[in-house]
């Protein structure tokens, strides 16, 4: 997808991502194999009506030269040279005048690489306005002559980020640490939609790609490069790189900064409203009915055992008893082995897919297999694979 020559990622645009799963929908229930929820249109309406954030308004700055006994944690050159008349009508430090030229023109006269830098695809409005929305020319108590502390000045001017930042519940690091928001944005211009220095994807697993980063209960966090490296069966929406289809960068209310509800804990009682991530792209009548022929390939005849897992009151399997959600060794996302407990303990799952269905062994329970295939149950008629989604 690209929005006139800006280089996006694949599908960070939530209607088009909508819009290829509708593709999808068609491709697997035509194969029998998935089925991913109906009602996207309604969905993507109600995405499209929350993304129109008010157009931010240009800012005005007290930009007086501050004098030396304030120690400016950051001088302009020109302006330590003491010749005004570098940018103003007069050298005379009193009453130096109005200025030479229109602001930006004064500025690209010096940093004549801006003039390349703001010629990339997409720029920010207020640099390509006026410079002096976030520097002063002459000095500032902040470090690269800004007007103000880095991440407040972005958020003088994006109210709708501000509030997002400041009601949510789970906060990502992302923003404070660092550069904070130039972590992932250009302040000038860039080639990549959205300001980004780079890929949404390349800039996740940039500062994902270690061990050791811990979330702010002190646990480690999954080294995402390496998990990616070392296990080839990617989601649909991972190996998309794709990671805002269900991660928001900037903090929000859900579990591990989720786009949507999915349950924190291991083992939690069985209510839809709980999986929304997963059911906003997914079937939820995949874990409803006890009984189905059609629904899921998890099902021991007719019997469905995505149901008899996670559709109960009490300890329902969450999906990551038996899903790692990013990418696995095995098909359909079956992981090796689970987390149990606190320890660190890894319960393996042992899970073997067969012809006719799969068999997880000396697991949570002992052996046991099950048969997907009408195949197996009536006399074989056809050994044709179900179609690969493309
Ligand atoms: C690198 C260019 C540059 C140099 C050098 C420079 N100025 Fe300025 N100055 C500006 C710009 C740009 C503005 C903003 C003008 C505007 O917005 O209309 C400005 C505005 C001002 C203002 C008005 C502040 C305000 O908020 O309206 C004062 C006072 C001032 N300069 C003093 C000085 C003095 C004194 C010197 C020399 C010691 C100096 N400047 C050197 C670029 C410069
Ligand atoms: C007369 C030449 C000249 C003009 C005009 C000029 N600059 Fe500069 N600017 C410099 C020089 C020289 C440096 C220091 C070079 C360096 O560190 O790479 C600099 C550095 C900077 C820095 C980095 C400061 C830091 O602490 O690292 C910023 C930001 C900046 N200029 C913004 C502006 C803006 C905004 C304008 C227009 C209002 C402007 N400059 C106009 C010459 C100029
Ligand atoms: C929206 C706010 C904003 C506007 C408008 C803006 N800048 Fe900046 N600029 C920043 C921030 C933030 C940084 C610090 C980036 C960093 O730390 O990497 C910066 C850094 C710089 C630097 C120092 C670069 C370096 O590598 O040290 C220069 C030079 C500069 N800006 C020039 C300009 C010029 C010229 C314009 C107008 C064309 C402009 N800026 C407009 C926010 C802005
Ligand atoms: C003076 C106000 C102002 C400041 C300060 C400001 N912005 Fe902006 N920003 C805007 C405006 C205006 C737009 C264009 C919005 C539009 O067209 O809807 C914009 C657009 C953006 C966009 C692109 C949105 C998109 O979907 O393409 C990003 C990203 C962004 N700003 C990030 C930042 C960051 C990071 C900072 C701090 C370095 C910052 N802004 C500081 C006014 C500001
Ligand atoms: C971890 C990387 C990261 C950091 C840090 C970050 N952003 Fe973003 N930002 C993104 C991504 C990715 C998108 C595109 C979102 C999408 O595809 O849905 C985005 C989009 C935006 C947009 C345009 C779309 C929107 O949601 O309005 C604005 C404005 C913006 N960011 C401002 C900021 C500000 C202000 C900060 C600092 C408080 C910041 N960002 C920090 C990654 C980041
Ligand atoms: C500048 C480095 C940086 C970038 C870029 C970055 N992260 Fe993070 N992220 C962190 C740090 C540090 C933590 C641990 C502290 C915390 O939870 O905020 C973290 C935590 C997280 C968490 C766990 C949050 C929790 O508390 O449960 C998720 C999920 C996450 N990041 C996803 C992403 C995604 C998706 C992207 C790309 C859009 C991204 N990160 C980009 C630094 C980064
Ligand atoms: C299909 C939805 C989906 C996509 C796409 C996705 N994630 Fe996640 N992510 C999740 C879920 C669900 C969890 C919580 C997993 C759990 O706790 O079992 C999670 C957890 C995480 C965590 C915390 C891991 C931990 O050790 O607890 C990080 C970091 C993270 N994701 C980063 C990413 C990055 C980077 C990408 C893009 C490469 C990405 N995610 C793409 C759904 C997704
Ligand atoms: C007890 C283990 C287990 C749990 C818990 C589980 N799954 Fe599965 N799931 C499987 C297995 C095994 C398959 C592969 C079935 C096959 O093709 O043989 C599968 C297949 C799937 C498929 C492919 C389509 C299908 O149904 O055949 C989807 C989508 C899926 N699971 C989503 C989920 C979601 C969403 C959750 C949580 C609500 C979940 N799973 C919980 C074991 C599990
Ligand atoms: C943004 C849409 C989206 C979300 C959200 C999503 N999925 Fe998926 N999922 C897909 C797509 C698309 C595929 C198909 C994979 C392909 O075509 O390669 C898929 C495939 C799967 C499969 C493998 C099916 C197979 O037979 O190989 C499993 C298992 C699965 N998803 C589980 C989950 C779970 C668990 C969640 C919630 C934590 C979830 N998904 C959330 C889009 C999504």
């Amino acid at each position: 997808m690209t929005k006139g020559n800006i280089v996006s990622q694949p599908t960070t645009n939530r209607d088009a991502r909508l819009k290829k799963c509708l593709n999808r929908i068609a491709i697997y229930s035509a194969a029998g194999v998935i089925l991913l929820a109906n009602g996207f249109q309604a969905t993507a309406a109600n995405a499209k009506k929350e993304e129109i954030a008010p157009v931010p308004k240009m800012r005005k700055n007290d930009l007086t030269p501050i004098p030396d006994i304030q120690k400016p944690v950051s001088a302009h050159s020109p302006y330590q040279d003491g010749d005004c008349s570098l940018c103003h009508q007069r050298k005379d430090r009193n009453d130096p005048g109005m200025i030479n030229k229109q602001v930006n023109e004064l500025c690209l006269d010096c940093h004549d690489d801006f003039a390349k830098v703001m010629a990339r695809k997409s720029s920010h409005v207020p640099a390509k306005i006026n410079c002096v929305t976030c520097h002063n020319p002459h000095n500032s108590k902040q470090p690269k002559l800004l007007v103000e502390e880095s991440e407040a000045l972005c958020l003088s001017c994006h109210a709708s980020i501000s509030n997002l930042v400041a009601n949510a519940t789970v906060k990502h690091d992302a923003l404070t640490t660092g550069a904070k928001c130039v972590n992932c944005h250009n302040p000038h211009a860039a080639n990549v939609e959205h300001l980004l220095t780079r890929l949404p994807f390349d800039l996740c697993v940039g500062c994902h790609g270690q061990d050791g980063v811990k979330d702010h209960a002190g646990k480690a966090l999954t080294n995402m490069k390496a998990l990616l490296a070392e296990n080839h069966e990617q989601h649909g929406p991972v190996a998309g790189k794709d990671c805002s289809a269900c991660h928001t960068p900037h903090g929000g209310n859900n579990f591990r900064l989720l786009t949507k509800a999915y349950p924190a804990e291991f083992y939690s009682p069985y209510e839809p409203k709980l999986y929304d991530l997963c059911f906003d792209c997914h079937e939820e009548s995949m874990v409803k009915d006890a009984k189905t022929t059609t629904l899921t390939k998890f099902r021991n005849g007719d019997q469905n055992l995505h149901y008899l897992h996670v559709n109960k009151d009490e300890r329902g399997r969450t999906c990551r008893a038996c899903h790692e959600v990013h990418a696995s060794k095995q098909k359909h996302q079956v992981r090796d082995a689970v987390p149990y407990g606190h320890t660190g303990y890894m319960l393996k799952v042992n899970f073997t897919q067969t012809p006719t269905g799969g068999s997880c062994d000396r697991t949570c329970h002992v052996t046991r297999s099950y048969t997907n295939s009408v195949a197996a149950l009536v006399p074989p008629k056809t050994d044709a694979e179900p179609p690969k989604a493309p």
